[in-house]
Formats: structure tokens, C-alpha cells, sequence
């Protein structure tokens, strides 16, 4: 396919140059001759499909990846980008989809991984360094203590981390690999002020997300990947959001949140009264059959918290919780999930995935005794295993070679996928989704919302957690928002005003 420019006009100056990049991998082609103008102090977003090169691009103007064609051109001198020390030594600084951070270490250790700061006596200056992630966590508005590490932090506060790191380290050519993932509004607004300020003092930005959306709101111009190929790239005022998913899938994408509504009158969970040793605060309400419960609330709110209490991963210090019927209590994740609870975690890197098995094997762990061929010689049926993959396959998509690669070698999209096939295999009857669609694009988004209407319609429920505040109001049924982990307020989901949930104050 000849990729389709739409040119414009630009007065700035060509800061990078890519030609021809291109780079494959056993079995696929990730990049087929993507040819790209990057100008100085532009904010270019970069979108497309789950599995369309983004990341590999990234990776190559990083120097973690060496293409095997392909040129790149800095200031319009040739360069070769061949480690991620030279990379950053022209400038390149990267916030990659995958953290970096080392989980063990502090804030600051992780802020000033590989340039510690020594003082007079070539002693490490920890009270400077200290002082400093202070000031750029104060300059980010980041509400987060230096001295805390990394394993503590939520996958937001990690990806605000990872963004302050990547602002310290202070490159020209700043790169952000989906951000934003589980940044609720209000951050996403002042990550935003701050891309623009980085802009306007000259830096040159690369922003890749799949919340278009928010994309549009930001960017200059918007670059297209399709199949690894550059399917186009336009002037954001030149654009509407349907002519770039249009660019990107090939489709026209009229229903965004196709939401269905099944409530039904019988209660299948009811909270009274919880609270937990980890921040959940006094906390009631109930889920009726075929209903979404939406949970708002901003970072640190509680939300994944209360997903824990209910799944007995976080100890229930007093009140009550009623399933189906019977009061539980369950001491770990093993009796909820027999109860018929499943669980789709905010962090697939910690709590979701195996990342050195295939799709098959991560898809099928949540009910492994399904897959015995008789109980008493617990031998796996791999047809079946293969089988039950390929059906939710179907449905969402799942890159095909997921079947034989180890998921750790699959786009950030992907393995999401794969943690949402695990839970629709399970047959629970209450699923917990955590932030269910981040990363995934918006096609694939579309399917993830047609399997919760079709779990809604077979009377399952839902607890849906999800900073995607459009995703969370569009198909919840109703809405409960947190403050300090306690719920402030109960609302039918109709009745929640949009602006309101930006600002958090439902
Ligand atoms: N290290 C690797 N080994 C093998 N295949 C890889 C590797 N990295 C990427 N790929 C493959 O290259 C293709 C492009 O992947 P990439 O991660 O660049 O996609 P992406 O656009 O970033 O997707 P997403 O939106 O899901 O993050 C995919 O088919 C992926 O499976
Ligand atoms: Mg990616």
C-alpha cells in the first residue's frame, strides 16, 4: 500500500527525518518503509491499530531497536541510532508503554537511575537528589512522597513517575508511548499543559495514544500506522476523530459505546459497611443482576482498592459482603474465583500475565481444571486449549501468532487482550474490571463493550473501574464516586453530568 499524504503547509524547521524505516521480527513485518518529517517544537501524535508498529517506531528512534533499512537524519545530518545511550544523547528521551522503573527502588533512585549526583567528596548527594525530584514532582503538580518505592505505587502514580523521568532527563525529542493509560481527567489535563509548555520552549514532542479523543486536544498534527505501514498524516484542524479511525481501521466507526441496559431487580452483591487495612473507608452498596456499577473517583481514590477487598487480595477489617445471597468472606483470590468471581487487573505486567507463556496457556490459567482430560489424570487437552483461545479469539481479535509467542513479545495492546480472554473463559458470574481497555484500540474497544452488553443480556454483573471517563459513564447503569475511599454519592448513570466527573465531584 502507497501511503496517502495529506500535506499542508509548516513553517518550523525539519528537526528529524525518518526514510524508509523499516524492521521485522520472525513472522511479521512490524515496519514497512515509514517515511516521517518531524518538525521542531511540534506536538505529533502518533495512533493506529493494536500491533501497527507504534511501539517498534518508538524503539527504533530510541536505539533499542536497529532497523534492518531505513535511515534517520537529525538536523539534516545522517545518524545512526545504534544503542539508547546515543539516543539519548541526541536528545531522544523516552516514556516507554512498558515501565522502566526498577519496582525496589525509591522515587528519586528510579529519577536518577544511571546519573547519580556526587557531591564535593564523590559521595552519592541524595539530599540534592532528594530536593530535586521534589521540585520537578512539585513543577508536574505530582502529588507523590520521593522517598516512596516504586511496588507501592499505583499504576497511575508510576506512569506519573515515568513521564517526571522522562521530563528530567530533558530531551529535545520527547517521546510519550501511551501515557496516559490509567490517568484519570484531571491529570491528563495537566499532563497536557505541561506537553504544551514543553512545546512552546522548542522540544519536540511524539505522543502515541489510543484515546483519540484526548489526542486531538493536544497534538499539532496526527501520523496514521497501518499494518506497520504510514497510512497518512494531516494538520489536527484538517481531521475529524471519525476521518482518523477511519485511517486507522480501514472502518467507519459510527456507535462509540454501544451500551445496552438489563438491570434486573435481584441483588447479587451487596457491600455493607467495609473497610480495609488498605484505604477502603466505611464503604456500602449493592450490584443487582445484569447491571454495571461504575466506579469514579480520582488517583488514589480507592477504586482498585475496593476491586481487592471483594476479590480477598486485601484484608476486610470490618463489615460485611453478601454473593448471591450468603455472606462470604474470601480469605484469598482462589475462593473468589470459585465463588464465581473473576477479576480483570489494572496491572497486567504485576498481576495479570505470564509473560514467558503463549496467549493459550495465559487465556486458559484462570480455569486450568476445565481443560483436564479426565480429573483423575489432570492431563491438559492442548486441542482444547487451542479451541477455547481461538473462540474468544474470534471476538476480540487477538494478534494471531499470540498463539505461539510468548505474550511478552506482544504489542502492549495485545496483551491486554489476552487478559480479557482469561476472564471471559472463567464463566464467572461478577467480573471486576479494572481499567478492562487500556491500550486497546478502538475497534477492539468496541468489541470489549459488545461482550459487556452480551454479559449484561446472559444476567452477569459488573464492576467497572475505568479513568476513560466517557467508557465509565457511556456504559455504566449507574455510577458511585469516591473520595478518600469512602463513596460519596450513588447515581443513576443518566443522571451524571460529564463535566462533573472530570472534576471529579459526581
Ligand atoms: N520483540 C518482538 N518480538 C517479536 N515480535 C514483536 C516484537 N516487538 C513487536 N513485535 C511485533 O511487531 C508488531 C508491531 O508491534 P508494536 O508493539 O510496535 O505495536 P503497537 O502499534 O505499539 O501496538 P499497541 O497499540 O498494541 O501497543 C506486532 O505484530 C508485534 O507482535
Ligand atoms: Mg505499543
Amino acid at each position: 500500500m502507497i501511503a496517502v499524504y495529506i500535506s499542508f503547509p509548516m513553517k518550523a524547521k525539519v528537526f528529524w527525518q525518518l526514510k524508509n524505516i523499516t524492521m521485522f521480527f520472525p513472522g511479521v513485518v512490524a515496519l514497512n518503509n515509514v517515511s516521517l518529517d518531524i518538525y521542531k517544537g511540534e506536538i505529533l501524535g502518533l495512533v493506529g491499530e493494536n500491533g501497527s508498529g507504534k511501539s517498534t517506531l518508538i524503539k527504533c528512534l530510541s536505539g533499542i531497536y536497529q532497523p534492518q533499512k531505513g535511515e534517520f537524519y537529525y538536523q539534516g545530518k545522517p545518524v545512526k541510532i545504534s544503542s539508547s545511550m546515543l539516543a539519548r544523547k541526541l536528545g531522544v528521551s523516552t516514556v516507554y508503554q512498558e515501565f522502566s522503573l526498577v519496582p525496589t527502588l525509591t522515587v528519586t533512585e528510579n529519577i536518577f537511575l544511571g546519573r547519580l549526583m556526587k557531591d564535593k567528596k564523590g559521595f552519592v548527594d541524595w539530599g540534592t537528589m532528594y530536593e530535586k525530584t521534589k521540585s520537578i514532582l512539585d513543577t508536574l503538580k505530582i502529588d507523590i512522597d520521593p522517598n516512596k518505592i516504586i511496588y507501592n505505587l499505583s499504576v497511575a502514580e508510576q506512569q506519573l513517575v515515568e513521564i517526571a523521568k522522562g521530563y528530567t532527563a530533558n530531551g529535545s525529542l520527547v517521546i510519550l508511548d501511551e501515557p496516559t493509560t490509567a490517568l484519570t481527567a484531571p491529570d491528563i489535563k495537566r499532563l497536557h499543559e505541561l506537553l504544551r509548555r514543553l512545546a512552546s520552549t522548542g522540544h519536540t514532542i511524539i505522543y502515541i495514544s489510543h484515546r483519540i479523543n484526548e489526542v486531538i486536544e493536544v497534538v499539532d498534527r496526527i501520523a496514521v500506522l497501518k499494518n506497520g505501514e504510514l497510512a497518512g498524516i494531516a494538520n489536527i484542524s484538517e481531521i475529524t476523530m471519525n476521518g482518523i479511525v477511519k485511517m486507522m481501521s480501514g472502518r467507519h466507526i459510527a456507535e462509540h459505546y454501544p451500551k445496552q441496559c438489563n438491570v434486573q431487580n435481584e441483588v447479587i452483591l451487596k457491600v455493607e459497611n467495609i473497610t480495609t487495612e488498605n484505604g477502603v473507608n466505611g464503604v456500602s452498596f449493592e450490584i443487582r443482576k445484569g447491571e454495571v456499577f461504575g466506579l469514579a473517583g480520582l488517583l488514589g481514590s480507592g477504586r482498585t482498592e475496593i476491586a481487592r477487598a471483594l476479590f480477598g487480595v486485601d484484608k476486610i477489617t470490618s463489615g460485611k459482603i453478601y454473593f448471591k445471597g450468603k455472606k462470604v468472606k474470601f480469605n484469598n483470590p482462589r475462593q473468589a474465583i470459585e465463588a464465581g468471581i473473576a477479576y480483570i487487573t489494572e496491572n497486567r505486567k504485576t498481576d495479570g500475565l505470564f509473560f514467558n507463556l503463549n496467549g493459550p496457556k495465559n487465556s486458559t490459567t484462570a480455569k486450568i481444571k476445565k481443560l483436564f482430560r479426565s480429573n483423575r489424570l489432570r492431563i491438559l487437552d492442548l486441542k482444547k486449549e487451542c479451541k477455547i483461545y481461538d473462540e474468544s479469539n474470534k471476538k476480540l481479535k487477538i494478534e494471531p501468532m499470540s498463539k505461539y509467542k510468548m505474550v511478552g513479545f506482544l504489542s502492549g495492546g495485545n496483551q491486554q487482550k489476552v487478559v480479557v480472554s482469561r476472564w471471559l473463559f472463567s464463566e464467572a458470574d461478577f467480573f471486576i474490571m479494572d481499567e478492562p481497555t487500556q491500550g486497546i484500540d478502538i475497534g477492539a474497544r468496541l468489541e470489549v463493550y459488545n461482550i459487556i452488553n452480551e454479559l449484561m443480556a446472559a444476567s452477569k454483573s459488573i464492576l467497572l473501574i475505568s479513568s476513560d471517563y466517557l467508557e465509565l459513564i457511556s456504559m455504566s447503569d449507574t455510577i458511585g464516586n469516591l473520595k478518600f475511599g469512602r463513596i460519596t454519592s450513588i447515581k443513576d448513570a443518566k443522571d451524571v453530568d460529564k463535566k462533573l466527573i472530570i472534576n471529579s465531584s459526581v
